[in-house]
């Protein structure tokens, strides 16, 4: 990491919207509660809050099952979420399916398409970049079937080769390949399309973790070409409990379920059932409601202030604190450099410190960042690192939150004498 020669011109960017998120104002120690871990888990703004609160205390009722008025407030808003969050990332309604988290959204394909599809001797290809939600699962399913898992290697530059790709596809036996659109440690943004066409040319299939993507940038999941497409909700300004999975019609349609019982099935014999159309083949039990109408609620919220505006303002941000970050002595930076390649966060350690002490120190401070391992070991063994700390931004962000971080990290190498 270069280090910055001359003082940065202070970053102006912010979407003015810090007062729309009620705990944010907080303060703790005294200090304004200064939140950068949005990449664990974002902030909630009001209209979330509310629209929850809202159905809970005014339209709440089990869904798909009843006929009285009630239900129906409860079904349409249920559905109704479900058209603005498709609409949000230009998916088909009826091949967006609400799950838990993006975890059990990739569950569910590793399950329910990788049990039918892959067999011994096939290969599934991840990266080693992979989030343990979208690497334990493919293991798991690998072992069962004796299929080999193999690993697209990220470069020095955070980034992964197209050339790599194309010659693990060549290999001939890939049935499907899974990777993330933002790498949540090295803040890497992949080359989706690029890379759904390539595999979708090899004939496997691509699963796409898009839970560091949707909340900060631009996604259309036609466009991209994925053939599924996972994210979260919780990073999404919306409520946690609720998740995405967008597939293929003709895929989805060809799956069995996953998870079976109530309200997936279209009918059951003593000893047999037909199972319900898409999507709610793949929604057993009842589903996150309120979280849904939640999640609904911050689409709208997240689509008000226009996605190219967040991208924007959050490339600000990044490219602000990856200067500002440079200024200290011994500090690292992991990913790209570039910040076009990367999304609104930065893993970094600080020679002589360890990441949680950095973190720990900066929480004193009342800035909030997250030291470990980010749920991605083996990209930590292939850095050769035991963990990092990591400061990530949202659409609440402003630029004089990064001085605050600055100031805690240089108040924090005083403490340590580095
Ligand atoms: C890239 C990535 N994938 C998957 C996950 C898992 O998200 P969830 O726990 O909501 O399923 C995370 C969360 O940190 C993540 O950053």
């Amino acid at each position: 990491m270069q280090q910055a020669v001359s003082a940065p011109e202070p970053a102006t960017t912010t979407l003015g919207i810090r007062q729309d998120f009620p705990i944010l104002a907080r303060t703790f120690n005294g200090h304004p509660l200064i939140y950068l871990d949005s990449a664990a888990t974002s902030q909630k703004p009001n209209a979330v809050i509310d629209a929850l609160a809202d159905h809970l205390r005014n339209h709440n009722a089990n869904v798909h099952r009843g006929v009285y008025p009630l239900a129906a407030e409860s079904d349409a808003a249920y559905e109704g979420a479900r058209k603005r969050v498709a609409s949000f990332t230009g998916a088909e309604q009826l091949s967006t399916i609400f799950t838990k988290n993006v975890t059990e959204a990739i569950n569910l394909v590793a399950y329910a398409w990788g049990r039918a599809n892959v067999h011994a001797g096939d290969a599934v290809l991840i990266t080693q970049m992979e989030h343990h939600a979208n690497l334990v699962p493919w293991q798991v399913l690998c072992r069962e079937r004796s299929a080999q898992l193999r690993y697209l290697e990220v470069d020095e530059h955070g980034q992964l080769s197209l050339e790599q790709l194309d010659s693990e596809l060549a290999r001939g036996d890939v049935r499907l390949v899974a990777f993330t659109h933002v790498s949540n440690v090295l803040g890497t943004i992949n080359p989706v399309a690029a890379m759904t066409a390539r595999i979708r040319a090899a004939g496997a299939v691509s699963v796409v973790d898009g839970a560091q993507a949707v909340p900060h940038m631009p996604v259309n999941v036609a466009a991209l070409g994925a053939d599924f497409y996972g994210w979260t909700g919780h990073k999404a300004l919306g409520p946690t409990g609720v998740g995405v999975l967008h597939g293929r019609t003709e895929l989805l349609d060809a799956m069995e379920p996953f998870l079976t019982g109530g309200d997936m099935i279209a009918s059951v014999e003593a000893q047999s059932a037909t199972w319900n159309e898409l999507p709610w083949k793949f929604e057993a039990g009842t589903p996150p409601i309120a979280e849904a109408v939640g999640l609904g609620a911050a689409v709208d919220y997240l689509g008000a202030i226009g996605m190219d505006q967040v991208r924007a303002h959050e490339l600000a941000l990044a490219a602000y604190m990856h200067t500002r970050l440079a200024e200290i002595p011994g500090l690292q930076i992991m990913g790209p450099e570039d910040p076009e390649h990367r999304g609104g966060l930065a893993s970094f350690t600080i020679d002589g410190m360890h990441p949680h002490d950095i973190a720990e120190l900066a929480g004193r401070a009342g800035v909030c960042i997250r030291a470990g391992h980010h749920c991605a070991q083996p990209l930590m063994r292939a850095l050769d690192l035991r963990a990092t700390a990591r400061a990530s931004v949202g659409v609440y962000t402003e630029p004089w939150e990064i001085d605050a971080l600055i100031d805690a990290l240089i108040a924090g190498r005083a403490v340590f004498g580095t």
